[in-house]
């Protein structure tokens, strides 16, 4: 029993192949009962089961293990295989390659079923059933499993487990839970599952781990007047009185972090894709129009996906459904992905472009899943990256094939970012990062598995070229198709494809954490390049990768690649003038360092618009780290900035503006007595933008420019533009009036929001009222988050003290709380100090999920003192949990980061000169 205890995984002598699962959930009281029965292949004499429980209450008399001898009929015995197909049907077999390879798998598991059964039918012996009843059953918290004890030894083959139990439909978003809506105005529950990484062990007693996959036949109990979906379509229903048991199709092979059910009351939009695949939208009563736009994003990207993966999805059906109390953006559940309403509902009236574009972004990395998770799942934790960087990086493929006009590959560049900044700090993880206690898992969902993962495979598709990539994608997904794959698996198919050494290549960018910066220089008509790992804190790593560099001089016309697999290297140049771009269009994880004279013709080259976009965001990004980390001034970062005064590009604009947002920050630290100066030259700079642009939507504006409208104005409120918040103000007011008004459409809410919060004051509180107003008035999730975000943007800290308050009462569903995190320098030691004194609430309403993590950096991160990062220390020395444990230890690194980059400021020569040049060359 001990020996079962501390184990990061299951013992293996035992293995499930089929579940039969019932549940009875009560809406009314928040309980749910259940029985489950697991065709088990005990694979080695054991006297022991053990799977994974927990918050389950097991009715133990019900527990027993039944031997069919004559059901080793899902297991040739030893030595016996089929005549005709020896072993598993593998896809190079020509006439075989023909059909997908989850109908090969299902073909061949029957084949041997009957085949073997045939064998075993002389012998009586094994139609013989034998019944065990464990003689002890322990359920142990920690480890969340379940230890049957039996007096003998089982036999090996199949056997059933059969286990009734009862739990608590909990209302933390995890596991079996409820959601709350309203109906005709009365408050209801839903009942709704969220079983990855690791609670599937909450809803019913399972080997829950993704390697572990079975076939799961579900069937629910529910009031007759409820929708109750699930994985599969539906097979049978038996109503009796106010009750109805709804039957499921048995379900193919899968994980059982993907079983998903969903009981409650939905309208529902539908349609088909040209292979006959049924997509429904499922959405709160009367929201159907809402479901509309995903709906065409699903059915589009479905195709798109068969076509790339050369795989048809393997399911019947696909639903999506919208739920009120979501942890995450979304879950990929087979055959029934799950999503918070504003991540799948697009209302044409009251949302904006930027909604629009998270939906099909959302849309289309749940769908890759289906192929990418789903049909092909991670062997282990370990390469959780490969789910998730992969889906987040052909999620942008498929918008790009279903939107060109978005131009994703430019805005991918902001996952790229993302990626990077989490990556340079000392306390960052490699992409493949073991993993040991199941409450270490959720700290994985990170930006180094999403985005640096998303982005080390665009490095590799840009290297290998994206025919062969695709190619060698599909041979992946159908040799490893209803079962497990490991990071290797991937690298050898695509090593198979494309004669490269993908391995070794890669290894460097997933085993070890961190990225190189390579520094650029011109020596003696040579251009050097040598690369070291670029850290925030101004240290350098040891570490050592393999870059693929593309270069160009003077023209895009004439890049040229090659592999710095060394520390340095150099390649002649001939004589040369012209500007020099390394990482050409951006597609590398890596940071690079122009000597002052390259960097002067390259600011040159911006001016002069002679560079493209990505190549505009990637000198900008490139810079503004240099700074942060010390090996660049901010003098030079913001001359460089003032290059960018005629930019329009959306994703460059938005990289610049977060940019000075951060550099407004430090400087209120450093150089108090600038500040003004510095918002100053900001408003300036994006004045050209802001005139292009205007208040309003011009006919036939690109999607782009509606983005960028709300970004643009909403960092001139921030700056304090006065003829923006004046402009604001009146816009608000119409609104106010109207909710419909012309003024004020869904793209510049959120600014005009933030500009009322600009001007209110403790003694000058109308303008939050309203939005309050507004807040509570609204059933438009997206509505709700543009407010909640908008709230804590105000400079006066009574009122940021009422704020969090607010996302903290009753009426912010505990999922969209930290929306309202988003605090203004002035706000930041108030909501330090409300952190501390609600910490016990805080950590136990979001304790046990991701949510909780953003409570910790958004407040923390900020600082920019050595002492309050000391502070931080203490307080969570006796208060941090292993859900925290990293993102606390990263949130103090940002904290010293930001102290030593004051003080790096303050020690510039010429700072304030050169500011003062700035604002008087500008104005
Ligand atoms: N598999 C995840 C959902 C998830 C996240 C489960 C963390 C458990 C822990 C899903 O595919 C996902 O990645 N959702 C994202 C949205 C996506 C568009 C990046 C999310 O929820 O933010
Ligand atoms: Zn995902």
């Amino acid at each position: 029993m001990e020996q079962f205890k501390g184990q990061p995984r299951l013992p293996k002598f035992a293995s499930p192949k089929r579940y039969d699962i019932r549940l009875k959930p009560d809406l009314a009281t928040c309980k749910f009962s259940g029985s489950v029965a697991i065709d088990l292949d005990i694979v080695s004499k054991t006297k022991f089961i053990v799977l994974n429980a927990a918050d389950l209450s097991i009715q133990k008399e019900t527990v027993s293990f039944t031997h069919k001898a004559f059901s080793s009929y899902l297991r040739p015995a030893p030595g016996r295989t089929s005549p005709v197909l020896g072993s598993a049907p593998s896809s190079s077999s020509t006439i075989l390659s023909l059909f997908p390879s989850a109908v090969l798998n299902y073909l061949w598991q029957w084949w041997q079923r009957l085949w073997t059964w045939f064998f075993s039918f002389p012998t009586l012996e094994r139609f013989r059933t034998k019944v065990f009843e464990p003689c002890k059953i322990d359920l142990v918290g920690e480890d969340e499993i379940l230890v049957l004890e039996f007096p003998e030894t089982l036999p090996t083959g199949i056997g059933v487990l059969a286990i009734d139990f009862d739990g608590i439909l909990n209302d933390k978003m995890k596991g079996f839970y409820r959601s709350t809506y309203k109906h005709n105005g009365e408050k209801k529950n839903m009942a709704v599952t969220q079983f990855e990484p690791v609670d599937a062990r909450r809803c019913f007693p399972c080997w829950d781990e993704p390697a572990c996959k079975a076939t799961f036949k579900i069937s629910l109990d529910v009031p007759a007047d409820l929708v109750a979906l699930s994985n599969m379509p539906m097979v049978d229903e038996k109503v009796e009185g106010h009750v109805k048991t709804v039957f499921y199709q048995e379900s193919p092979i899968m994980s059982t972090y993907l079983v998903a059910v969903v009981i409650g009351l939905f309208d529902y939009v539908e349609d088909h894709t040209s292979d006959g695949v049924k997509v429904r939208v499922y959405c709160q009563v009367g929201k159907q129009n809402q479901g509309k736009f995903a709906l065409n994003v699903a059915v589009k990207t479905l195709e798109f996906y068969r076509e790339y993966f050369a795989v048809p999805y393997s399911l019947p059906k696909l639903d999506m459904i919208a739920i009120p109390d979501f942890a995450y953006g979304a879950m990929e559940n087979y055959g029934l992905v799950t999503y918070r309403e504003t991540a799948l509902l697009y209302d044409e009236q009251h949302s904006a472009a930027a909604n629009k574009q998270r939906v099909t972004i959302v849309v289309t990395h749940e769908l890759a899943h289906q192929w990418f998770g789903n049909l092909v799942t991670m062997e282990w934790w370990t390469h959780l990256w490969l789910n998730e960087g992969f889906a987040t990086w052909v999620s942008y493929l498929a918008a790009d094939r279903l939107f060109p006009e978005w131009e994703s590959w430019t805005q991918f560049l902001q996952e790229s970012v993302e990626g990077l900044r989490l990556d340079e700090l000392a306390e960052s993880h490699p992409i493949e990062v073991e993993i040991n206690p199941a409450g270490e898992i959720s700290e994985i969902f990170d930006a180094i598995s999403y985005r640096k993962g998303a982005s080390v495979i665009r490095m590799l598709q840009s290297y290998l070229g994206a025919e062969c990539f695709q190619r060698s994608l599909a041979a992946y997904i159908k040799r490893h198709a209803c079962s497990n794959a490991k990071t290797e698996d991937l690298w050898t198919a695509l090593e198979e494809g494309s004669g490269e050494p993908v391995n070794k290549l890669m290894n460097s960018w997933t085993k070890q954490k961190g990225y190189p910066v390579v520094s650029v220089k011109i020596n003696d008509n040579k251009l050097e390049f040598e690369q070291s790992q670029f850290l925030l804190s101004g240290s350098h790593g040891d570490g050592q990768w393999i870059v693929p560099i593309i270069f160009c001089c003077g023209s895009y016309d004439a890049c040229q690649s090659f592999l710095l697999e060394t520390k340095s290297a150099s390649i002649d140049l001939e004589e040369n003038e012209a500007w020099i771009k390394v990482n050409v269009d951006q597609t590398g994880f890596y940071r690079v360092k122009y000597d002052e004279d390259l960097q002067a013709e390259l600011s040159y080259a911006i001016e002069t618009k002679m560079l493209s976009a990505t190549d505009r965001f990637g000198i900008l990004d490139d810079s503004f780290a240099l700074c942060m980390a010390r090996q660049q001034s901010l003098t030079s970062l913001l001359t460089l900035m003032a290059a960018y005064g005629e930019e329009l590009d959306c994703t460059v604009l938005s990289n610049l503006i977060s940019i000075s947002y951060k550099i407004a920050r430090i400087a209120a630290d450093a150089t108090p007595e600038l500040v003004d100066s510095i918002r100053h030259f900001f408003i300036i700079l994006f004045q050209h933008s802001a005139e292009k642009l205007g208040w309003e939507a011009k006919a036939g504006e690109s999607h782009l420019d509606a983005m960028l409208r709300g970004q643009i104005l909403t960092a001139l409120a921030e700056f304090g533009d006065e003829p923006t918040l004046r402009e604001a103000s009146r816009r608000f007011h119409a609104f106010l009036n109207d909710r419909s008004t012309p003024l004020l459409s869904p793209d510049i809410r959120k600014a005009a929001y933030v500009a009322v919060m600009q001007t209110v004051n403790a003694s000058n509180r109308s303008g939050f009222e309203s939005l309050l107003r507004v807040y509570r008035e609204t059933d438009l999730s997206q509505e709700k988050t543009r407010i909640l975000e908008s709230l804590a943007s105000c400079p006066d800290p009574n009122i940021i003290l009422e704020v969090l308050g607010f996302i903290l009462s009753s009426e912010v569903r505990s999922q969209d709380a930290v929306s309202g995190l988003a605090v203004c320098w002035e706000g930041r030691e108030t909501a330090w100090n409300w952190l501390k004194e609600n910490w016990e609430y805080i950590a136990k309403t979001w304790g046990s999920g991701v949510l909780i993590r953003r409570f910790v950096s958004s407040i923390v991160s900020p600082f920019a003192s050595f002492e309050k990062a000391r502070e931080v220390e203490d307080f969570f020395a006796t208060r941090s949990q292993s859900s925290i444990a990293r993102t606390l230890k990263q949130s103090i690194e940002r904290v010293n980061i930001n102290a030593h980059w004051v003080q790096s400021i303050q020690n510039e020569e010429n700072f304030a000169e050169t500011v003062d040049e700035l604002l008087y060359g500008k104005s």
